[in-house]
């Protein structure tokens, strides 16, 4: 009996060896150890041996039955290794490839206009500044000497956060606050631009999103006029769009300056474009920063960026910048 136990344990583990594929190991395993297994069948026939003899098989036939499923459990080991490493290849994601050529992707567009943009300015002296996208009433508002009840603070206008008192925290409607955090954190003279992305609760159509980018820029230094804001933009302009570009300003209003005016660009063809606002830092946001009016003045302007970016590339539709397709960001 012995010598049969050896012959279906070597028999057995033979087939072990043999199994390449998972699932044929497991229903070998019910041919191998199961209750109708060879093994087994040895087990009920050690009934008709006497004592002396049934201890000896006994432990012939459990070593037997750990080594067949100690091999088992190797071999599952080993054959689940192989499947997932199997599935692991197939699954393979390359992050790091880089090819070369246009495939190679690029910065989005207005990535690129912003980062354009700050080289401009810093090549012009100016330090690179940024702040909160979701803002509290004070910067976004009253420091920069909003009234009360003025309609751009309305629930059309502003998406308001669900965090402390109501209406108190929001997300920033323009770049400007970035104004006063700037103005609150260090003494003149300040000489900043702003980048940064703007919500306003308005609907989308291909002019206007309710998610776009401003850049704001802010000088406040003993003696600085109205003139030294119209030179500026038009220094900028010319260093950012080209030498036949030029700039005007229209009179309009903002609370945060006194005077304000819009401005916009003329391109080599004489026709305009409508970019942005600015103004005097008026005298009430200064003294809100802690800045005196008395001893220091300012100007600021703000444009959009997203717009820019478009017309730069011919983008009809400004919600296509926002678009994941690349059939159109590979165009670019
Ligand atoms: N914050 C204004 C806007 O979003 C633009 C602006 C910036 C006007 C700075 C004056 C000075 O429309």
């Amino acid at each position: 009996m012995i010598e049969e136990i050896s012959r279906i344990e070597a028999e057995a583990l033979r087939r072990v060896d043999e199994v390449a594929a998972i699932d044929d190991l497991r229903l070998l395993e019910s041919d191998l150890v199961g209750k109708r297994s060879p093994l087994a069948e040895v087990k009920r026939a050690m009934g008709r041996l006497d004592e002396g003899q049934r201890a000896a098989v006994g432990r012939r036939l459990n070593a037997a039955q750990r080594a067949v499923s100690d091999r088992l459990s190797a071999r599952r080991a080993e054959l689940e290794a192989v499947v997932l490493l199997g599935r692991l290849e197939a699954e393979r994601l390359d992050l790091t490839e880089v090819r070369s050529g246009r495939d190679a992707g690029h910065l989005h567009l207005v990535t690129q206009v912003i980062e354009e943009l700050e080289d401009t300015f810093v090549g012009l002296g100016f330090t690179v500044a940024e702040g909160p996208e979701v803002e509290d009433d004070w910067h976004n508002f009253t420091a920069l000497n909003f009234a009360e009840h003025h309609p751009a603070r309305d629930m059309q206008d502003t998406f308001f956060v669900d965090l402390g008192r109501p209406r108190e925290v929001l997300l920033r409607t323009h770049t400007s606050p970035v104004q006063v955090r700037v103005m609150e954190k260090r003494p003149p003279p300040i000489y900043s631009v702003m980048p940064g992305r703007v919500y306003r609760n308005e609907a989308t159509d291909a002019t206007h999103l309710a998610v776009f980018h401003q850049l704001e820029c802010l000088v406040v230094d003993r003696g600085i006029t109205f003139g030294h804001l119209a030179g500026t933009i038009d220094m900028f302009t010319k260093a950012f769009f080209g030498e036949g570009f030029s700039s005007r300003l229209r009179p309009s209003y903002f609370p945060f300056t006194e005077p304000s005016a819009e401005f916009d660009i003329q391109r080599p063809d004489g026709s305009w474009l409508e970019l942005g606002g600015s103004g005097m830092v008026h005298p009430n946001v200064l003294a809100n920063c802690g800045i005196d009016p008395e001893e220091w003045s300012g100007f600021a302007f703000g444009f959009g960026l997203d717009r820019l970016a478009a017309t730069r590339h011919g983008v009809g539709d400004l919600r296509e910048l926002m678009s994941t397709d690349v059939r159109i960001l590979s165009q670019f």
